[in-house]
């Protein structure tokens, strides 16, 4: 493959048009045609100078290619994927892989397949904190991780939810949109999770989905963890918040994240190293230190383009795999089948995502049994 990756572009959206801004600015890549039923989609095609299609078969039935992003609503990210897979084109889909365990099996089947390879669009994964936190957290820096807790508040404007994919299960809900990023996070940063317990509902906006939750977790590893949530309530803690990694989001600089073991702690995003001293746990009669740790400037989606377009010409693996992303879908959906049933959820016990499909064990069961 000689020159720019050749990409389509499928969705041209809130996140579709990010896409195509850094595709226009990353020479590694060129985004050459994007397809979206809305005629509207045509102008922002036209201004990055991108084929336009409305119907995305016919866009892959045209156009020379490399490979595909998929920016879809997420109920659509299997149909677009597959047959994005099926014509052997490397995808790129956003978050979450797809909307339900069985569609994402099907995706990656079609995927294996015909030789492909699925990238999820994680893309919290390329931040720099969050490299410096895992190899803080790998490390020792803060000894045997004991929990992690995580906020996440804002309130979403209201005509955000007049996407119809947005309020509708299965595809739609704050925690399938946004705490999934959290979810792949911790998953990323303190391993595989167990077993979920959770609260939550739709009493402030009185959708179908819910608006705020409150997540229990537990890790294989021992560790736990809470996650709160809510996209009606605004407050300074948030990831994009902390960040500013969302121009859309005035940055707050607050951290959102805070993980302590049996030598210190760790907060985040602003990398906050809390210890007594350094050769010894200490104590709590002691006085307890920060520093700050220092990571190159953030520019995560944009270094997903870039990584991707290493998977297209074939010179690594996904950083987020298909299996992964689908493990990370695995565990959001417990949250809300965990709010639904009122009862935790175990992960651990139930077959493999390559099974995912297939019949479910018992549901519900108590963490005692
Ligand atoms: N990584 C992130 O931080 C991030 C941020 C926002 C959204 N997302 C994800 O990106 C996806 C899109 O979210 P959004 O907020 O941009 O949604 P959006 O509603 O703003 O845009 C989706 C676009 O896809 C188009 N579309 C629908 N069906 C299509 C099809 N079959 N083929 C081509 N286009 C089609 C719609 O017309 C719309 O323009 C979702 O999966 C969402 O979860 C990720």
């Amino acid at each position: 493959m000689s020159g720019p990756v050749r990409l389509a572009l499928f969705g041209v959206g809130g996140i579709g048009t990010r896409h195509l801004e850094l595709a226009e600015l990353e020479p590694e890549c060129e985004i050459v045609a994007v397809a979206d039923p809305l005629e509207a989609a045509g102008a922002a095609a036209e201004r990055h100078r991108a084929r336009f299609y409305r119907d995305y078969r016919e866009l892959l039935a045209r156009e020379r290619l490399d490979g595909a992003i998929v920016a879809t609503p997420n109920d659509r990210h299997a149909e677009v994927g597959i047959a994005c897979a099926e014509r052997g084109l490397p995808v790129l889909v956003e978050k979450p892989i797809t909307d339900t365990l069985v569609s994402g099996r099907a995706l990656l089947d079609a995927a294996a397949d015909h030789g492909v390879p699925v990238a999820v669009g994680h893309h919290r994964r390329f931040d720099p904190v969050v490299g410096i936190a895992c190899h803080a957290i790998r490390s020792g820096r803060i000894g045997r991780l004991a929990a992690v807790e995580c906020l996440w508040a804002l309130r979403k404007h209201d005509a955000y939810y007049d996407a119809d994919w947005r309020r509708a299960r299965p595809g739609g809900g704050t925690v399938l949109i946004n705490l999934i990023h959290e979810v792949d996070l911790l998953r990323h940063m303190c391993g595989d999770v167990a077993r979920v317990y959770a609260e939550g509902g739709s009493h402030l906006r009185g959708l179908e989905v819910e608006d705020t939750v409150a997540v229990t977790l537990r890790f294989a590893n021992g560790a736990v963890g809470t996650i709160v949530a809510s996209d009606a309530a605004p407050s300074p803690w948030g990831w994009e918040l902390g960040t500013g990694e969302n121009p859309l989001i005035p940055p707050t600089g607050r951290n959102c994240l805070r993980f302590v073991g049996t030598e210190g702690a760790l907060a985040l995003p602003r990398l906050e190293l809390w210890r007594h001293d350094d050769d010894v746990p200490g104590s709590w009669h002691e006085e307890i230190r920060s520093r700050t740790l220092t990571a190159a400037p953030r520019a995560a989606l944009k270094d997903q383009l870039r990584h991707f377009c290493g998977v297209v010409r074939g010179e690594h693996l996904p950083r987020v795999s298909g299996e992964d992303g689908l493990r990370t879908l695995r565990t959001t959906l417990a949250i809300i089948e965990a709010i639904e049933r009122g009862a935790p959820i175990v992960l651990e016990d139930r077959s493999s995502p390559t099974a995912a499909g297939g019949p479910q064990p018992p549901r519900g069961r108590r963490p005692d049994s």
